[in-house]
This record gives C-alpha cells, sequence and structure tokens, in this order.
C-alpha cells in the first residue's frame, strides 16, 4: 500500500473510531427506522421535497409513472446526502438514494442502464478521501453511444444527476470537478442532451455551483431542478417532486449568477490572512438587483407545477395583507415574499430588502388564502456608522409581494429607529468600557454545604451556590472536558462542559453534553440525518423546520444529549465557502427566521441549541488565522443580522464564537461582538463557547491577561471541548485563567464568576 493511502486509512480510522464510524451500513430501511424518532423520517422526507427548487420547466414534469426514463450519473446511487465534516457526519440508520426512491414511486425506468451503472459503480467504489480531503464530486461512468442510444430507444425522457459537497475546512474550488463540471459531465449531458428529446437535470449540491453551461445547452434541457443535500430520505423527496406527489414550492435561498466573478465578494475571498469585504451591505441580490445582467437565477425563484396570483388586501405600516390565489390546475403552496423597496437617498442602499415571507398551505385550483406579512422598522432600516444608529431616510417605502404592488408609506424626516453603541473599538477605548463595566463579585454566603439541587428546589439561590464554589471549580466551570468523545456524555459526542470535576459533580452539577450538528446529532449511534442548511431554508417553510427540529429534540432526550451544536447560520457571501451547505442563505432575515425556527423547536423539548459560528465564518481556508474586515454597517445589517433575529426571536440557550477574527479581534476574545452587541444591544442571557479550542492570545487591552482570562473578560464563558494545557496529562486547566486572579489589572472573581452563573443558568434550563 502506498504511504498517501496508508495515512489516509489511519486518518479514516481514528477520526471513525471517535465518531462511531464502525455502525453498520447495512441495516434495512425497516430495521434503520426503529433507530430513530417516529415521524422524523416522513418530517424529513416533506422537508427534502419542499426544498426543491424548479429552475426551468419546459412542461416535461412532472413525469407520469408510465412514462419511462433513462437515468444518467452516478449519483443516482452514490448520492451525496449532506456535505462532510462536523455538519456531516451523522450515522444515519438508512439511507434513500435516488434509484431507490424511484423504485419506491413506481417508476418506469431503463433497467439495462441502471444495471449498468449498477454494475460500474460497485466496481469503482467513491474514494471518501479523509479529513480535509474529501472528494467534491466523483469521477462520472464513461458513456458509450451504444448505451446512450439503447437507453433512448426505450425512453423519450433522461433524467441527469449532478452532485458536489464541500466541508469543514475544506472550500469548494474554482475548479473542474468543484464550482465547475467535469469534461465527463459535460461529455455525459452532451451524448444525453444529443439523442433525448427531453432531459431533466438534477443538481444534488450543498451550495451554488456555476451553472452557465444551462446557457449553453439551452432548450436541449427540458427542466432543471435543485434537490440540494437532502438528508436520510432523499431519493423519496425528489422522486415526490418529479411525479408531483409533491408541487415544487421550494425557492432560491441564494442568487445564481452567471459566472463565479461576478460574486461581490470574489475578489476578496480566500485570503490567507486576511479578507476585505469590500462589498459592504451588497451581499446576494442586494449586488445582483443593481445588476441583472449577471443573474441566471434570482433569489426567491423557484416555480411551480401550478400558478399564483397575489392581490393587496389590507396594507399599514408593519403588516400586510395579501389574497393569494392558486390560479393553476394543481394543488401547491407558494411562499408570499414581502419586499421593501426605500428611496435611495441619504445613505446608498441596495434596491430593495426582503421585509418578511409566509409559505400558504396547500391551495387547491381556485382556492384563495388570505396572509398576513409582519414587519418592523428595524428589518428594512439602514444602519449609519457616523450615528451609531439604524435609521429610515426621508422618502417613499415601497412595498410588493410576489412583484405585486401592496402599498407605500413615506418619511418626511430621517427617523431613527435604534441608537446603538459603537463597537470595535480602538484598544484604549475598549479598555475603558470594560472597566467601566466590571460585574461586582456575588456576596458571601453562609449557606454551607449548599447543592445545585437545592437551587433546583428553590432552597437557595444561585448566588448562594456560586458563592461556595472555590476558584478552581469556578475556573472548571468556564472549560469542557477536554477531548472530544468525552467519556462523561453519549459515545461519540463533541464534548462535555458543566460537571466535568468530581468535586463540581458532588455539589450536584451534571455533565452537559453537545453533540455537532446542523443535519442531526453526530455520535457513535444512529440517529437521523436530516436536511442540510441550504435545503431548510429552501423550504422557505419555518413552520415545517420548527416541526423537524423538535423531532430532533426528542433524539436528544432519547440520546442524553443536552446541547445540540446548530444552527450553522453564517451568511452565504461566496459560494465557495465549503460549510455553505450548513448555513442558510445570502440573506439575513431568511437566515434569522430559519434558525429561529430550528431553536423554538429543539428548545421546546427542554434541550439547548446552540447557533454559530459568531460571526463572519466565511471561508474555511485557514479558517482559525484569518481576519473578516467588515464595516460596522455590513456586520450590523447582513452578518450579525441574522444571529440577531434568531436571539430576539428564540432566545437560544448557548452560542458559538467562530475562529476567525473579526476586524482584527478573535471571535472568542471579543468583547463588543459577545457582551456590547449580544449581552447589552440583542438582550441575550445564555452561555457562550467557543469553537472547538482556540488560538491563544494575550488581550492588547489588559497586558496581564491573556488567552482563557482574556476569554472570560469578554464573556465568551466556555473554552470547548477545553484542555489548552499541552501536557500529556488531560482534562487540566492552563493556568491562564487563576494566574491573575484578584491581582491589580488581573481577572476579578466577579467576572469568573459571571461566567460561572451563565454556565450554572444554563444546567438550571435543562436539567431544573
Ligand atoms: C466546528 C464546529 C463544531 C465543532 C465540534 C469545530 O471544528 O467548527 O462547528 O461544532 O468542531 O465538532
Amino acid at each position: 500500500m502506498c504511504l498517501g493511502k496508508l495515512f489516509r486509512k489511519i486518518a479514516n480510522k481514528a477520526v471513525g473510531s471517535v465518531m462511531g464510524n464502525d455502525l453498520s451500513q447495512d441495516l434495512t430501511v425497516a430495521e434503520g427506522e426503529r433507530y430513530v424518532t417516529p415521524g422524523i423520517g416522513a418530517c424529513i422526507r416533506r422537508a427534502g421535497a419542499e426544498s426543491c427548487v424548479l429552475l426551468k420547466n419546459d412542461g416535461v414534469l412532472p413525469l407520469s409513472p408510465d412514462r419511462k426514463i433513462a437515468v444518467f450519473g452516478r449519483c443516482q446511487l452514490d448520492w451525496f446526502y449532506v456535505g462532510y465534516g462536523s455538519g456531516g457526519d451523522v450515522h444515519a440508520p438508512y439511507l434513500v438514494n435516488l434509484m431507490d426512491g424511484l423504485t419506491n414511486a413506481g417508476a418506469s425506468f431503463c433497467r439495462p442502464l441502471a444495471e449498468a451503472y449498477r454494475a460500474w459503480t460497485s466496481a469503482n467504489k467513491v474514494d471518501p478521501g479523509w479529513w480535509g480531503h474529501w472528494p467534491f464530486s466523483h469521477p462520472e461512468m464513461p458513456l458509450s453511444d451504444e448505451l446512450v442510444s439503447a437507453a433512448a430507444a426505450s425512453a423519450d425522457t433522461a433524467v441527469v444527476v449532478l452532485g458536489r459537497a464541500a466541508g469543514e475546512n475544506q472550500d469548494n474550488e474554482c475548479k473542474s470537478g468543484s464550482y465547475y463540471l467535469t469534461d465527463s459531465e459535460k461529455a455525459m449531458l452532451d451524448a444525453v442532451t444529443a439523442v433525448f428529446p427531453h432531459t431533466v437535470v438534477l443538481l444534488n449540491v450543498g451550495s451554488v455551483m456555476d451553472m452557465s453551461w444551462t446557457e449553453t445547452y439551452g432548450d436541449r434541457l427540458s427542466a432543471i431542478l435543485m434537490v440540494w443535500l437532502g438528508g436520510m430520505e432523499s431519493g423519496n423527496a425528489v422522486a415526490d417532486v418529479l411525479y408531483g406527489k409533491v408541487n415544487p414550492c421550494g425557492k432560491l435561498p441564494d442568487t445564481i449568477a452567471r459566472r463565479y466573478e461576478d460574486y461581490p465578494s470574489s475578489a476578496n475571498f480566500g485570503g490567507k490572512d486576511f479578507n476585505d469585504y469590500a462589498e459592504g451591505v451588497y451581499v446576494g441580490y442586494r449586488w445582483f438587483d443593481d445588476h441583472p445582467e449577471q443573474v441566471l437565477w434570482p433569489f426567491g425563484f423557484g416555480l411551480s407545477y401550478t400558478s399564483f396570483a397575489v392581490e393587496a388586501s389590507a396594507f399599514e405600516r408593519g403588516s400586510v395583507t395579501v389574497r393569494l390565489t392558486n390560479t393553476g390546475t394543481r394543488p401547491g403552496s407558494e411562499v408570499a415574499q414581502l419586499w421593501c423597496h426605500p428611496p435611495r437617498a441619504g445613505l446608498d442602499k441596495p434596491q430593495r430588502v426582503l421585509a418578511a415571507f409566509c409559505k400558504s398551505d396547500e391551495l387547491q385550483p381556485g382556492e384563495t388564502r388570505e396572509l398576513t406579512l409582519t414587519y418592523d422598522d428595524r428589518c428594512i432600516a439602514s444602519y449609519d456608522e457616523t450615528a451609531h444608529a439604524f435609521v429610515l431616510d426621508p422618502g417613499e417605502y415601497r412595498f410588493t409581494v410576489n412583484g405585486t404592488d401592496v402599498g407605500s408609506f413615506a418619511l418626511s424626516q430621517r427617523l431613527t429607529v435604534e441608537q446603538c453603541q459603537p463597537i470595535c473599538l480602538p484598544p484604549e477605548q475598549l479598555r475603558q468600557r470594560i472597566l467601566e463595566r466590571m460585574p461586582k463579585p456575588v456576596p458571601a454566603s453562609r449557606n454551607h454545604g449548599v447543592k445545585l439541587g437545592d437551587v433546583m428546589a428553590r432552597r437557595a439561590s444561585p448566588d448562594d451556590f456560586i458563592a461556595r464554589l472555590s476558584d478552581r471549580e469556578l475556573e472548571a466551570l468556564t472549560r469542557g472536558h477536554g477531548m472530544m468523545n468525552s467519556p462523561l456524555g453519549v459515545p461519540g459526542n463533541a464534548g462535555v462542559m458543566g460537571g466535568i470535576l468530581p468535586s463540581l459533580r458532588a455539589k450536584g452539577v451534571p455533565p452537559i453534553v453537545c453533540c455537532d450538528g446542523p443535519a442531526g446529532l453526530r455520535m457513535a449511534r444512529y440517529c437521523a440525518l436530516i436536511p442540510c442548511g441550504t435545503a431548510l431554508a429552501a423550504t422557505w417553510n419555518t413552520e415545517l423546520v420548527e416541526r423537524l427540529h423538535v423531532l430532533v429534540g426528542q433524539e436528544m432526550i432519547h440520546y442524553g444529549v443536552d446541547v445540540q451544536l446548530s444552527p450553522g447560520m453564517n451568511i452565504h457571501r461566496n459560494p465557495l465557502c465549503g460549510r455553505n451547505f450548513e448555513y442558510y442563505s445570502e440573506d439575513p432575515l431568511l437566515t434569522g427566521k430559519m434558525a429561529a425556527a430550528a431553536v423554538r423547536g429543539v428548545q421546546s423539548t427542554g434541550r439547548a441549541a446552540c447557533p454559530k459560528h459568531f460571526a463572519c465564518n466565511h471561508q474555511e481556508y485557514r479558517r482559525n488565522c484569518t481576519d473578516s474586515r467588515v464595516s460596522e454597517r455590513a456586520l450590523r445589517e447582513i452578518y450579525l443580522r441574522g444571529f440577531e433575529i434568531c436571539v430576539k426571536e428564540a432566545a437560544p440557550l448557548t452560542l458559538m464564537t467562530s475562529y476567525n477574527k473579526v476586524n482584527g479581534v478573535w471571535s472568542h476574545y471579543n468583547y463588543d461582538l459577545v457582551t456590547t452587541v449580544l449581552r447589552r444591544e440583542w438582550g441575550y442571557t445564555g452561555m457562550v463557547m467557543t469553537d472547538w479550542w482556540m488560538r491563544k492570545s494575550a488581550s492588547p487591552e489588559f497586558p496581564l491577561l491573556r488567552d482563557n482570562a482574556y476569554r472570560v473578560r469578554a464573556q465568551v464563558d466556555v473554552l470547548m471541548p477545553g484542555d489548552m494545557s499541552r501536557t500529556a496529562k488531560r482534562y487540566r486547566s492552563d493556568g491562564t485563567l487563576l494566574k491573575t486572579l484578584g491581582k491589580p489589572g488581573g481577572m476579578t472573581r466577579g467576572e469568573l464568576q459571571r461566567s460561572a452563573g451563565n454556565v450554572l443558568r444554563l444546567i438550571l434550563r435543562l436539567k431544573g
């Protein structure tokens, strides 16, 4: 065996043994269903189907079951169910690929072709790669003219599947096989479109890839359906849409540009040390609305097998009611998208911003539903960096729903919607700000022997308990147990915090178990694999996303998982970001609403969600080294906005910082992000944890502080998974937090107690 292969084998085995890859992959669906929460498979299937976005249809879809199809592309069997890394890696007890789904749907397909793919894919297995070096795509089966012509002789409709995935620590690349088609994929499209009168293309992708070839093939492509990475029920969900059991009702959560270079961030992506967010607030449609020639399919686009009309019904400031009618011939759902077109005076602004959206239930042909869409002024305001305030400039604010004018209001003068505090201050000002807000220590308590159970039973106050904790115990509450797969939690967990010392456990502090991630629970147990974040966003169905996450919460209860390290909610700034599949959209409102739905769902079961990565994790290349250099306006209007909506609407109990720096300060040391904005401006009362391990650094503001002390001063409460000690002995403190405790210029007991208090409050919510 060559050295490279041996290395991969060892690396995969090491990750596999931690994360449970040795679970059997040979269960049948019926056997597998026993391992997941009843009903979750149906919900995943529904979400997968609702996520499909129909980009083009000349009438070939929906297919009728007796119309024979010929299915091309190896992904029909080697389907991409999710992306790679911590946002994937869920041990689904069963997986339904496209051919399974078509078979279940009773589809009539060209069997010799299907057999050829089956034989070829089993002789040419996919290369699984290894951590951070996974395949973006798999080599295609070479197609002989005879095979294609024989298929065309028995079927008039071809279905071609193209697949892509990327992952954690691995951005997509501007290369063939990743962002671009491979030569063998082009050859497949050439051969198929040359002989089949109808070709339907399915895009089994986690984020936008180059689609310029759709123009080259033009009318030779009859239909194009984005089917994303739909989780373990993918094949059933796609078949539901192809055969019209579910009328396509997904909408694009991202703009599909004509060329990669058209994305406004493309000139500033992939930097080794930093990326300038030179495009400011002009991300996604905020840019493309002024450059329509660069757009193949706009944000919010998605066709249906029926048609809808929108009529304005009532309009007032903050609330718009419309009548939505199914004017076509098939039942279907539609998304009402409320857009605000602000005056382009005062601050430079995009043409329009999404102010609200609402998905209807299924309407029968001719049926009408009244939908009310509400928004607040903050959704449509712009951030003025000079005034440090969200403002509405004077002029006319026009509103449309799906292209129909629904009303407007005018302002004669500028309105300040919210006054904020300046952030990203220079060190001296930041130092003053922090010193002015130093927390007081919890007063000493005479309540000896108080246990956490006494606090839960309201026989003692949280402060009584905190006051009795030793410095060592307080310190231990601010870091995790040390390693992933902690013996204190379910095998394959991502880490454990809380009761990590025997003395804490003796006082009744339980270990709190955290598991990834956005696509379902990642651990050494079977668990449901749900559609990826981008797919969920494409449903535009918050109610469905919430329902799905209630079921995920039930799985957490079953396995003793306290915190789901999800949702991932960074903005799709650039289509190459490897973790886009985990995240939702280019738009902060859609992102925030989806994340809020996911958090509400999980937390309704008494478990905790953990939105991440706060903030500006937009590339995986050197993700823990790069600095995201972004204006305060773009931060507040675009990159923090989704988190703000999620925090204000769903009150997540925990939140995870990102690896990168934001304007020169690592997120896990970023006082202004975590304390000034998150806690003080947005009223967040939960616990904040780091992403897994963190870059070490000294505090520029407080020369005595570094690493964990610098972090706790920012109120990033818990280092995960803990252990920065670099000693052979695990699960130890690195000493940086207690070293300066009580010394002039050092850590204060009040700060330590404040973070320990944030952790204990979480525990009381989870276990109390
Ligand atoms: C990822 C997080 C994840 C954590 C635990 C990190 O590498 O960035 O998103 O939750 O690992 O697996």
